[in-house]
């Protein structure tokens, strides 16, 4: 099973390249710098992205990363659980909408989207930027602050996803928020987020919170028990993605693409639908003799290496990539 293309949708990306072309590119190249800067000094988003140029300067350069990753991790859920329809989804934290537009590609029958963010500028932007890329489904935003908001809705979503929000809030925030989140869920939960050590021990924190409130983890984790990595370790992944001109003009990067790396969980009131043994959680090391690989297998990390001369499992390992899950018997290593 493949996953989802990483690359904006071309409907999305033609919807932010027309507003790019409104602008010159030294005010919008002024703009990134000011956002690195300020995301550098760890200042949240709503302080960050000030006017409409800042936010265009977020979804040139951001923006196609945090979808790349949104619509992987999304796309790690599907995997394991085909048979999940969802009709009413909320993007928690929406930015530009990176997972509202990535639950729309990903699953056609999502009708409904809310749209919740704290900053009025980007929920504007978010909602025309669907309808300007065609968006099916109905758009609601909600402008409310989610680290505070009760209920935000009284009926459950088939689907809740915050990409990239929670790194932005205090550690003391996050079991209200973890508690809130799922509670607004009547199917599965997904969380995205910087792949850093402090966004993976926190994110860890919620998992435990989460399957204290009875949620079945369904990815990366292919167990249920406490996270066995040690306590200076942390689990993430990578998606690369093709850049954009508009990006490369924009920060002067020279590179066609770039590696964004991300930490995620996804948890549902249901299960996977065969649940693997084991993921593989580090980039394969592919060597003369055979390939090294880190898994998170049976309630345990550990480093595994299959050797060239055992053909059958070298051949069905070396296809595999870094967050690919592993079943059993066939792969069983
Ligand atoms: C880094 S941006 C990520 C945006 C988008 N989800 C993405 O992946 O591109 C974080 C977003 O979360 C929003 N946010 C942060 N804290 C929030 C809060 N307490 N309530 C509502 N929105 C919040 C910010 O306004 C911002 O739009």
């Amino acid at each position: 099973m493949s996953l989802p293309p990483p690359e904006l949708p071309a409907p999305l990306a033609a919807a932010i390249e027309a507003r790019l072309a409104g602008r010159t590119q030294a005010t919008l190249r002024e703009s990134a710098r000011r956002l690195s800067e300020r995301y550098r000094s760890r200042q949240p988003t709503r302080e960050a992205i000030r006017d409409e140029t800042d936010a265009l300067a977020y979804a040139a350069t951001r923006m196609p990363a945090t979808y790349a990753a949104i619509v992987t991790a999304l796309g790690r859920l599907e995997e394991e659980c085909p048979d999940f329809v969802p009709r009413r989804m909320i993007d928690v934290g929406c930015g530009l909408g990176a997972a509202a537009c990535a639950a729309a590609t990903l699953w056609p029958s999502v009708a409904e989207i809310s749209l919740l963010d704290s900053s009025a500028l980007l929920l504007r932007f978010a909602a025309s930027l669907m309808k300007e890329s065609g968006a099916a489904a109905a758009i609601e935003t909600i402008d409310a602050d989610f680290a505070t908001t009760g209920a935000i809705e009284a009926a459950p979503f088939d689907l809740v996803v915050a990409g990239y929000a929670l790194t932005e809030i205090a550690d003391s925030e996050l079991p209200a928020v973890a508690d809130r989140l799922w509670s607004q869920t009547s199917g599965a939960l997904v969380i995205v987020e910087p792949g850093t050590p402090r966004d993976h021990a926190r994110l860890m924190g919620v998992r435990a919170r989460l399957v204290a409130l009875g949620a079945t983890i369904i990815a990366p984790c292919p167990h249920q028990a406490p996270c066995p990595l040690p306590a200076d370790d942390w689990c993430h992944f990578s998606v690369r993605l093709a850049r954009r001109r508009a990006h490369r003009l924009i920060k002067g990067a020279d590179a066609p693409f770039e590696d964004e790396k991300f930490a995620y969980l996804a948890v549902g009131r249901f299960g996977a639908a065969s649940p693997p043994s084991a993921r593989i959680i580090g980039p394969p090391r592919a060597g003369k003799a055979g390939i090294s690989l880190r898994l998170c297998a049976d309630k345990a990390f550990r480093e595994t290496f299959i050797p060239k001369r055992d053909k059958p499992r070298y051949e069905k390992i070396r296809r595999k990539d870094w967050g690919d899950p592993l079943r059993a018997p066939a792969e069983e290593i």
